[in-house]
């Protein structure tokens, strides 16, 4: 297989606007994190556009710049965020509300910058997320006109903030469950069913829709379909508009999906996983509700049946009993915990039992990813990428793929593919980890 000669990358001029759709925990700290980051108050831990580097060329060469220097990416100066929410408090009062940031230390220091992000009137229809109870909606569950609407705010917000580009992120709460159907199929069904308001049109949708209409690169952090359905996934390339999704890949899918390679990749067989949570933040309240906790519990499950292939090793992984719950606990708030028992056998059969506690921060964990998906999905549309962007799965518990192929889950193998990408970009060689050279030469 031949690679596709590289792109020209177009460099990051001007302004970035970043638009969140939802303006709750995660969209809060992110956009405090940026804050405090260009402050020089905080590190940006996490982020691998802000904290990560990249080998190029032989080991010897000793060639391993920071992908900031690497990529040309948007620098967080030039960020500009806007949001919508059916809330009506600015980031600033979100971020108090959602907890996760220390009010004295990391929010007041910020509190005019946070003070600008005000939400615009959500495209919101409760049908499809029922525990969030709130005004601050367009008022009308027209899906027509919410598209329209949506539209003309991506185009206000271009004007107001004078942003050269913008990308949209959902960071909104986890919609229903919805099963790809006739609606989503091709573009002209799609578009009769939003007049015929059919309810397999969820807001996110439209969201994406508009997002495609205008140019502008989405990313979907949460498990809804929203994007990933023919037809917008046709028009995204059409347009020539970088798509990616879904669900962030923060906590306890993130070590599923290292503890899951290790096992196979050692051949050790497994029983049964057992996977827990307790949260007690608006997004646990909604995931409460049992048609939303299916759109996440989807997303959670798929991971392990893909890496450890059952059908290729039925004596290993033939019968796995695979369970996941997430139970609301409100005294936690955001400070998610996450068990993990997993039953697994060894040599001849022998069971053994291995048993993780994440005492996590979902938000702390999710903004980081979130910024990177923002900057990198501005990069791939400067590098002239257009449709799903399948290197962005390190961040994603689902990653969308083309049709017929399987997503990988391996974080290392995703870790590889977005660097490889990053280096196909800039036109170096792709590190295949062979070596032959360093003995052939002697
Ligand atoms: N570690 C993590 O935090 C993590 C990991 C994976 C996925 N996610 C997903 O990210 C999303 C955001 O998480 P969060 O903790 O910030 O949740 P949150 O409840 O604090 O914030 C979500 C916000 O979205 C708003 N919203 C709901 N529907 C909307 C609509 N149609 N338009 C605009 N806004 C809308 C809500 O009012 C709320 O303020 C959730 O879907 C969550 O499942 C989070």
């Amino acid at each position: 297989m031949t690679t596709p000669p590289s792109p020209t990358v177009a460099p990051a001029n001007g302004r970035l606007g970043v638009l969140t759709v939802g303006l709750g925990a995660v969209a809060s700290t992110l956009i405090a994190g940026v804050e405090l980051v260009k402050r020089g108050v905080s590190l940006p831990v996490g982020s691998l556009t802000q904290m990560g580097n990249i080998r190029l060329g032989k080991r010897t060469d000793k060639r391993s710049p920071l992908i900031k220097d690497f990529v040309p990416i948007a620098t967080l100066d030039d960020i500009v965020f806007g949001a919508w929410d059916p809330f009506p408090d600015d980031a600033y009062v979100a971020a108090t509300r959602a907890g996760v940031l220390e009010g004295g230390k990391h929010i007041e220091a910020i509190s005019e910058a946070l003070r600008d992000v005000r939400p615009m009137p959500a495209a919101f229809d409760r049908e499809y997320v029922k525990r969030i109870d709130a005004d601050n909606t367009m008022h009308t569950i027209n899906k027509r006109d919410m598209l329209n609407a949506i539209r003309v705010d991506i185009n206000r917000f271009r004007e107001d903030k004078q942003v050269d580009r913008v990308v949209m992120l959902w960071a909104a709460s986890t919609e229903i469950f919805i099963e790809p159907g006739p609606a989503h199929m091709s573009l002209d069904a799609f578009e009769a069913a939003i007049d015929a308001n059919d309810h397999t049109i969820a807001p996110s949708m439209l969201y994406a829709y508009a997002a495609i209409l205008e140019g502008v690169p989405f990313a979907n952090g949460a498990p809804n379909l929203t994007v990933d359905i023919p037809a917008l996934r046709d028009l995204a390339v059409e347009k020539k508009v970088p798509i990616s999704g879904k669900d962030f890949k923060t906590g306890q899918t993130l070590i599923k999906t290292v503890i899951g390679p290790m096992l196979r990749a050692r051949m050790l067989g497994l029983s049964g996983w057992y996977s827990t949570n307790i949260l007690g933040n608006r997004d646990g309240e909604v995931l409460d509700d049992p048609d939303n906790f299916k759109t996440k519990e989807e997303s959670k499950l798929g991971v392990l049946e893909h890496i450890l292939d059952p059908v290729t090793f039925p004596d290993l992984y033939g019968d796995v009993y695979h369970k996941v719950r997430i139970n609301y606990y409100p005294p936690r708030g955001d400070n998610k915990e996450g068990w993990d028992n997993i039953d697994l056998f060894g040599w001849l059969g022998y069971p053994m039992q291995l048993k993780i506690d994440f005492l996590c921060r979902d938000s702390i964990l999710a903004a980081p990813l979130a910024l990177d998906l923002v900057l990198f999905s501005d990069l791939a549309q400067r590098a002239g990428l257009s449709g799903i962007q399948e290197w962005l799965s390190f961040y994603y518990k689902a990653p969308m793929v083309a049709p017929g192929l399987h997503a990988e889950h391996d974080l290392f193998v995703q870790q590889s593919k977005l660097e490889n990408t990053l280096r196909w970009m800039m036109g170096e060689d792709q590190i295949t980890h062979l070596g032959r050279e360093y003995y052939d030469e002697i």
